[in-house]
């Protein structure tokens, strides 16, 4: 895929082979895997190299899915956010994970705006994008929040028994505030 997105401090790329290695380092991290594996805890490499190999196979499937995101300073990959929607899935999302030594910089809003836009702009039908998160998870709430989504009274129950809040921000309301 040769999308590029760009942020103040950010490129964004369709997640591809290159990234693998940096993508499984993060989720071997306890502090990543938290609210993001089944069962709060890192995985064997071959289970999160599955698991990244369906982040790349949903951009064949979809034509959208998780991008890269890479410092434009040092080219390091700093993690991965942008739309999301397997079989199954309640609604399309918008999902964010950064490696830990680079939380604290703001990075997961910055580019989750970018991505939302994109999404927008490629689903003009698109009414409002959700987001999943676990109710203890307080640093993905707040990026929910800068990132202009608002908490829903509804539950999403992931594979039936782990409730998450379904937080969204709606396509109008949301590009007032945040569309180019
Ligand atoms: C959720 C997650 C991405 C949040 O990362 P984070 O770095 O804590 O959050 P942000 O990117 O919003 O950065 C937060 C801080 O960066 C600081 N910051 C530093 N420089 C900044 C800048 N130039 N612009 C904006 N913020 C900046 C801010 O002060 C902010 O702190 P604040 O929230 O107290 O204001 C991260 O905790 C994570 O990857 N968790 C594991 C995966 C996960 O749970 N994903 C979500 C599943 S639903």
């Amino acid at each position: 895929m040769s999308i590029t997105l760009e942020t103040d401090r950010l490129i964004l790329k369709p997640v591809g082979p290159a990234d693998l290695d940096a993508h499984c380092n993060m989720m071997a991290d306890p502090a990543s895997a938290e609210f993001l594996t089944r069962d709060g805890k890192p995985q064997p490499y071959h289970a999160d190299w599955r698991s990244y190999a369906s982040l790349i196979g949903h951009w064949e499937i979809r034509g959208f899915g998780f991008f890269s995101m890479f410092e434009k300073n040092t080219g390091e990959w700093v993690g991965r956010t942008g739309p999301w929607m397997p079989a199954g899935w309640p609604e399309l999302e918008c999902g964010w994970a950064v490696a830990k030594p680079h939380w604290g910089k703001g990075y997961a809003p910055e580019a989750a705006i970018a991505t939302i836009r994109w999404t927008f702009e490629q689903q003009p039908a698109l009414p409002r994008i959700i987001s999943l998160i676990d109710p203890k998870n307080q640093n993905s709430q707040a990026v929910a929040q800068k990132i202009g989504e608002t908490r829903t009274d509804e539950i999403y129950m992931y594979e039936g028994t782990l409730p998450l809040n379904i937080w969204a921000c709606l396509r109008e309301e949301w590009l007032a505030r945040f569309g180019a």
